[in-house]
């Protein structure tokens, strides 16, 4: 039996910063989400989180995660104080508690489970994560043997100078044995630097404890203020990156291309400099992004060419290309095969295929159905001002450069534009219409100013 508990009642006070240290996102999820996703795939029969400053907001922070039970510390006194918070709910269990700091966001759950693993194999009172770090100023020291029998933990701020020198630190990640555990955690006292109780001191009453030095060790990374926040993020990104590599996606400028978890890459994808993917978005096969592109919750079909654009939460088909400066938005759906071009903006909008829609355009609300070519400057007024009203276009039609077709409007099947409409009025298939002035040419006509005192036009 696991129990696994989660510490992150702890104000955070380095980050200078009003919400909770744990609920910062870390590569656009909050820290403590990170932890708990951590351990999903472990054998855990509960979840514990310590909650204490800012605790309302932590839990409804968690909502998306039921099976978390709260325990609630005040005042925080103390790691070990946060622990003995966790007796009265862990009455009667006699399994292995699996403490996590919820300061700790990039352990890989294969780590978790090997702590675990050595853990129960060795039959240790406790087994802890460390590292060996080049610069290990500001983490608990571990001092152990040769063997990895570790025999104290000393916090930075209370080592002595040549304590300090010991580079191998304390994840504060462990597995313990609870009714060890509880047995030994009334014997903390407060007689450190902080004046705290700390968790650390249990270690030394809890025999045979063992040390697990990890290899990569940018998984333990600490986050105490927002450089490491920085850092951290860089790494996940770093991590997502190459595994995509990895898998057959090129990167140009890896450094300059950020993307979070969710995002699914084809292979032959190709990332430009400055390449931005959030959420759920997931990209075909040979589809060329980038430079300088945001795509959002978005899907994108295969062999697609995005250049400077903004995509979010919509959808583009295969062959399509998209931008330079594109905005498609709002559940906006364009169909295979189309051209959506220099600054046009698209909103929950559907084009249909072969769609050409090249230059400064504004699509909102519309139904476009296939080969349908939108003129330079071309728009859609869908808004009266109070509300949003739908435009329809049937397929093969042609708007002329700078017609407006003010919602709602239906247009039939090859219909066609003149330049310079404004359609108010639902229009047949196959007509032409014209809604604008005819022109009037007056020749050889001068300003009133000059008519009265010339008595021949001037050359
Ligand atoms: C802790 C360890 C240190 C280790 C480091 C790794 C102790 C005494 N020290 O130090 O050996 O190298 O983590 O990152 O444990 N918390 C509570 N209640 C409290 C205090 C803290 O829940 O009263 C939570 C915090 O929210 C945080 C975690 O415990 O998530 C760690 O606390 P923090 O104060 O950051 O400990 P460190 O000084 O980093
Ligand atoms: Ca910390």
């Amino acid at each position: 039996m696991v129990a696994v508990a989660i510490l992150a009642a702890g104000k955070g006070t380095r980050m200078k910063s009003d919400l909770p240290k744990v609920l910062h996102p870390v590569a656009g999820k909050p820290m403590l989400e990170r932890v708990i996703r951590n351990v999903e795939g472990l054998p855990v029969e509960r979840l514990l989180v310590v909650v204490g400053h800012g605790a309302a907001q932590v839990q409804a922070a968690l909502g998306a995660f039921p099976q978390v039970e709260f325990v609630h510390q005040e005042p925080l006194l103390g790691t070990g104080h946060a622990v003995q918070q966790l007796i009265p709910h862990l009455q009667g269990f006699t399994g292995d508690l699996l403490v996590l700091n919820g300061d700790v966001p990039l352990l890989r759950p294969t780590t978790l489970a090997q702590l675990l693993a050595t853990h129960q194999q060795g039959q240790y009172g406790v087994t802890m994560l460390t590292a060996l770090l080049p610069d290990p100023s500001g983490y608990g020291r571990v001092i152990c043997d040769g063997q990895l029998q570790v025999s104290a933990i000393i916090e930075d701020r209370d080592c002595t100078p040549a304590q300090r020198q010991n580079q191998r630190v304390n994840a504060g990640i462990y597995c313990f044995r609870w009714p060890q555990l509880q047995e030994v955690l009334p014997r903390m006292t407060t007689a450190n630097q902080q004046q705290e109780y700390y968790l650390t001191d249990t270690v030394q009453w809890l025999k045979p404890a063992r040390a697990v030095d990890m290899l990569d060790v940018t998984e333990i990374l600490g986050i105490n203020d927002r450089k490491q926040l920085a850092t951290a993020t860089q790494l996940l990104y770093q991590r997502w990156r190459d595994e995509w590599m990895r898998r057959g996606v090129t990167m140009i400028d890896p450094l300059s291309i950020t993307l979070e978890d969710e995002v699914e890459l084809a292979a032959d994808v190709i990332l430009e400099p400055q390449t931005h993917l959030r959420g759920r978005t997931v990209i075909g096969a040979g589809s060329h992004i980038g430079p300088g592109c945001w795509l959002e919750n978005s899907t994108i079909g295969e062999q697609v060419r995005v250049l400077y654009s903004v995509i979010t939460n919509s959808q583009v088909a295969a062959g399509c290309q998209v931008g330079p400066f594109a905005h498609l938005r709002e559940e906006t759906v364009v169909g295979s095969g189309c051209r959506v071009g220099n600054f046009v903006e698209i909103k929950k909008s559907q084009v249909g295929s072969a769609c050409r829609v090249a230059h400064l355009s504004y699509l909102g609300d519309a139904q476009l159905g296939t080969q349908v070519n939108v003129g330079a400057g071309a728009i859609t007024a869908n808004f009266d001002g109070r509300d949003k009203h739908p435009t329809v276009i049937g397929d093969g039609s042609k708007l002329g450069a700078n017609s407006v077709l003010v919602a709602p409007v239906t247009l039939g099947t090859g219909v066609t534009v003149a330049a310079g409409s404004v359609v108010t009025e639902d229009v047949p298939a196959d007509a032409l219409v014209i809604a604008r002035m005819r022109q009037v040419v007056k020749p050889h006509w001068r300003p009133p100013y000059l008519r009265d005192h010339e008595h021949e036009p001037s050359r």
